[in-house]
């Protein structure tokens, strides 16, 4: 295949990454915004004693608080709410 054509198509395939992985991020935000409100606001992720300090403990505690609400999310939707909430947040590697 000719370079610059590999190159281009390269780049269109990070683009669309990039896209997909941003739309992710909304769509925790827009899920964590209609739900999970209702207790406590986001200032729970921010809190000076948090419960929350490692990503595993992050995934269980969203799960507990999902289930909690006997909400039936798909891992998906679980996984975008978890991803925002450490990217906005919580910052774990
Ligand atoms: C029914 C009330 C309720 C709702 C609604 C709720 N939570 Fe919670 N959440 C709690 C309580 C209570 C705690 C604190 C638990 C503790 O301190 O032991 C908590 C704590 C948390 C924490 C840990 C905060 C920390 O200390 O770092 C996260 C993360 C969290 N919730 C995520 C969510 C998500 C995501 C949703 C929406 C799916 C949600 N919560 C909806 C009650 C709720």
């Amino acid at each position: 295949m000719n370079n610059n054509l590999a190159r281009l198509i390269t780049a269109l395939i990070m683009l669309l990454a990039q896209t997909a992985a941003i739309a992710d991020l909304e769509n925790g935000r827009t899920l964590t915004e209609r739900n999970c409100t209702g207790c406590h606001d986001d200032s729970m992720y921010t809190r000076e004693d948090p419960r929350v300090t490692t990503l595993g403990a992050l995934q269980k505690q969203v799960r507990r608080c999902e289930t909690n609400l006997g909400l039936t999310w798909f891992d998906e939707e679980t996984n975008d709410v978890i991803n925002y909430l450490n990217t906005q947040y919580y910052h774990f590697k």
